[in-house]
């Protein structure tokens, strides 16, 4: 960051003598205040529930533009990487800084590839979950589980072991995400193929048995790999945020990532892509099409709690570029399918048409997100809903690992460690129990 050519001054209705501070810029995007010497000289802090106005790090990975709808990863649009890379080529970008050229591209696929399969004990600690538990409440468990089973990849402060737990999580997330799935369909757990793409590996490992072969569709695999894509990083996010804030404490990096997927699993976050194709459905089931417009009363109305799922962003005030490309890729699944006419692509359609064109939407700039699309694609896949913010997770995991790594690598990185405004009860004498 350069420091700009202005300064911010704040100044106090009571007479305190006045303040400056510096304002940096980055390449891109809004300059920032550094208010980092705000509590030594007046003993105050800022008050930024939700970050809505607090940038929490410098980063050089991804940008968003919200008002112009534009997403970059190291700076190249992800329209671009959408149609020109696949997720092998969008991992190398995000964790190294630029795109690999072929023989780059193929020592890291094959470092990925030979890291697929998991310590065997692994599959005895996913006997031990129920069943019927949530594939992301296994995932959770399984990944903070990886440093019990990784013992030499655990030291952050060490960039060999960052490097190792690295390609460990982004090898092994696929194999997990297939395991928690076999075991809530009680199937045998299928071995990595080392001889398939990585998105094609996960087909195989979800969808593959024992009992006969199976053959990976280009196209499902192509808009797998899409997923995977579209996903892979957003900027300071809240689970991006929790993994930095775990790691600051130097913990190892499972454990950070572990607490990435755990925040990824909320319904306002990554759990948006299942809560979406929930609401389709039940909207499908009150009537389907017809049934839309009751459905957007009741979204505008506060009392309600219903949300419109798949609309809306903290930082898109635009149509979500991953949105387009996610439609995309749903056009396309759709008709390799045969599935032209899915009923809930269709009200997904009407749906957000009738959004868009609604004055509550417009005037909140309220426009579909990358979930919006994503669970129909993955519906159409044979993908089960509860499984998607899983699928999420492990496009996530290489964002989450640079970030994390940018952090550690960062010379102004501290414990994470926010202040509170308080205003519970101030020092008070503990009564006696019989006289309370
Ligand atoms: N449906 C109806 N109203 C909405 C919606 C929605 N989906 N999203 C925002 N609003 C309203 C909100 O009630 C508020 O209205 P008002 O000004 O009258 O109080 C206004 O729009 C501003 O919203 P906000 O809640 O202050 O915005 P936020 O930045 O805090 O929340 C969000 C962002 C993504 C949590 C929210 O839009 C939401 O809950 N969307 C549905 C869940 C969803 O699709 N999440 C996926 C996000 S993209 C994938 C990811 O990054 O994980």
């Amino acid at each position: 960051m350069k420091l700009a050519d202005n300064k911010a001054t704040l100044s106090f209705s009571n007479g305190a003598p006045s303040i400056e501070f510096p304002v940096y810029s980055g390449t891109v995007g809004p300059d920032v205040v550094d208010i980092r010497k705000l509590y030594g000289q007046t003993g105050m802090f800022t008050y930024d529930p939700g970050f809505l106005s607090t940038a929490a790090c410098e980063s050089a990975i991804t940008y968003i533009d919200g008002d112009k709808g534009e997403l970059l990863y190291r700076g190249y649009p992800i329209e671009q990487l959408a149609t020109n890379c696949d997720f092998m080529e969008t991992c190398y970008l995000l964790l190294y800084g630029s795109l690999p050229d072929q023989a780059a591209k193929t020592q890291f696929s094959d470092l990925v590839t030979n890291h697929t399969m998991v310590h065997d004990q692994m599959h005895n600690f996913v006997r031990g979950f129920r069943r019927d538990a949530h594939p992301m409440a296994i995932l959770t468990g399984l990944v903070g589980a990886m440093s019990a089973f990784y013992h030499d990849s655990t030291d952050i402060h060490n960039p060999e072991h960052r490097k190792i737990s690295a390609i460990r999580l982004i090898a092994k997330m696929p194999t997990l995400v297939a395991m928690a799935y076999k075991y809530n369909v009680g199937q045998p757990y299928m071995f990595p193929r080392n001889s398939l793409s990585y998105a094609g590996n996960l087909l195989h490992m979800m969808f593959a048995n024992p009992c006969e072969d199976y053959v990976v569709n280009p196209v499902i695999e192509k808009a797998l790999d899409r997923i995977f894509i579209l996903h892979a990083d957003h900027e300071q996010n809240a689970s991006t945020s929790t993994v930095r804030l775990c790691g600051s404490s130097g913990t190892n990096p499972f454990a950070a990532i572990a607490a990435g997927v755990a925040c990824l699993w909320g319904p306002a976050h990554g759990g948006a892509n299942e809560a979406c194709l929930k609401m389709l459905e039940e909207i499908q089931a009150m009537g389907g099409v017809e049934k839309i417009g009751d459905f957007i009363t009741q979204v505008k109305d506060k009392n309600s709690g219903i949300k419109l799922m798949g609309f809306g962003h903290r930082v898109y005030k635009n149509y979500d570029p991953r949105a387009k490309l996610m439609q995309e890729s749903c056009k396309e699944v759709l008709h390799a399918l045969g599935l032209e006419n899915d009923p809930l692509f269709k009200l997904a359609m009407a749906l957000e048409k009738i959004a868009l064109e609604d004055d509550y939407f417009v005037q909140r700039k309220l426009y579909p997100n990358v979930d919006f699309y994503s669970g129909i694609v993955q519906r159409a896949i044979g993908i089960p809903t509860s499984m998607f913010t899983a699928i999420f997770a492990l496009a996530r995991t290489v964002g989450w690992i640079a970030q994390l790594d940018e952090m550690i690598g960062d010379p102004d990185y501290k414990i994470g460690r926010p202040r509170q405004l308080f205003t519970g009860a101030a020092q008070r004498d503990v009564v006696a129990i019989d006289k309370r």
